[in-house]
């Protein structure tokens, strides 16, 4: 049998990097962990980290400053993903990735120079959302985002590390049950905004299947070097099906439905805090420029559900029923 790579998580106690530890071991790979000694007392995410190392994960310690030891702990693996979080709270966590850039170029890592001449190993950078390159004019200051994405890729392709970038479109959880509300995770009762006339396509994908998707494309030579999208048919929606999912599931119609012009939505961006000017930049890009689905995916990149239709993905009305 065809021997599984073995794949370091950093971030893995992140909302999406949990649930790539978890796809990672569900697919069979060799799984490591980094356990950052920052972690400090925070007693649930170690307990996190004990669950994933009692469900088969190595946990691997070393902190994102300690060169040597990320030298070590990449050394150990074949492929390298990150799930560092964004940039939503002026942190800049994504520039910390180039740590990990460094970590896996060192030139003592022997498996990069084998790997690289094999095409085999890769680095997976935190991205899983919109495809920066296609961000460049994206509204200050959400496109903070885009651009630490893209100095991330630059720092990768100018090190010649084999790379794959997940665009994983909108995660369920933040835009589906919500009807596409900011500020809320819940369904709206009576009142819902809509983004202009409602009709514009977007994608919404259920965070499992986000890591299922990644961790099926590490191995796989269609990926290399490749954006690969997500674009489970049946979840390209606009905000109009997706209320009317969700009043079918609930049997109620929601009684105010307000539309909102982009000029009226942006408006009073300047007053807000730094992550909700962040999140209506890109709730802007999506349900009013349509930046998720108004482009044709090129030969730099492929769709997830084509390559992999084995994958039995979640569709958003199942996924909204949960919050019946
Ligand atoms: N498509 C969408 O709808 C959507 C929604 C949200 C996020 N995203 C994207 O998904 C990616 C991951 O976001 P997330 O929400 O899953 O992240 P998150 O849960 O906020 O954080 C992920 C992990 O990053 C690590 N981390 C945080 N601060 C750090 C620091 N100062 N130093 C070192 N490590 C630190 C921690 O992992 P450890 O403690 O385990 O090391 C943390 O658990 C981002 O690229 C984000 O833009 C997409």
């Amino acid at each position: 049998m065809e021997e599984k790579s073995r794949v370091l998580v950093v971030s893995g106690t992140g909302y999406i990097g949990r649930r790539i530890v978890r796809a990672s071991l569900a697919q069979g790979h060799p799984t490591f962990v980094l356990m950052r000694p920052e972690i400090g007392l925070d007693v649930d995410k170690l307990q996190m980290l004990l669950s994933f190392k009692a469900q088969g994960a190595r946990l691997l310690e070393a902190s994102l400053d300690d060169h040597a030891g990320l030298v070590a702990a990449v050394k150990q693996v074949d492929v390298v993903i990150s799930a560092m979080s964004g940039a939503h709270m002026r942190s800049h966590n994504l520039l910390l990735q180039h740590k990990i850039v460094e970590a896996i170029k060192e030139p003592g890592n022997i498996k990069l120079l084998l790997n690289t001449i094999f095409r085999m190993q890769r680095f997976l950078p935190s991205e899983f959302g919109m495809d920066p390159s296609r961000m460049t004019h994206a509204l200050e200051p959400g496109r903070v985002t885009f651009d630490e994405k893209m100095e991330l890729r630059r720092a990768i392709e100018e090190s010649n590390i084999p790379h794959t970038y997940i665009s994983a479109n909108c995660f369920a959880a933040y835009f589906g049950p919500n009807l596409c509300q900011m500020r809320t995770l819940l369904p709206p009762k009576e009142r819902v905004l809509v983004y202009g006339d409602g009709n514009v396509k977007a994608i919404f994908v259920d965070e499992d299947d986000v890591a299922a998707y990644t961790i099926k494309c590490i191995d796989d030579p269609r990926t290399m070097n490749k954006t690969i999208y997500l674009r489970p048919p049946d979840n390209i929606l606009t905000q109009n099906e997706v209320i009317e999912k969700w009043e079918k599931l609930s049997g109620k119609v929601l009684s105010e439905k307000i539309h909102i012009t982009a000029e009226e939505f942006l408006a009073p961006m300047k007053d807000l805090d730094f992550p909700n000017q962040v999140g209506v930049g890109h709730f802007y890009h999506i349900f009013y420029e349509g930046c998720l689905t108004n482009f044709e995916i090129g030969d730099d990149g492929a769709e997830a559900t084509l390559l992999y239709p084995e994958v039995q993905y979640t569709r958003l009305d199942e996924y909204m029923k949960q919050y019946l």
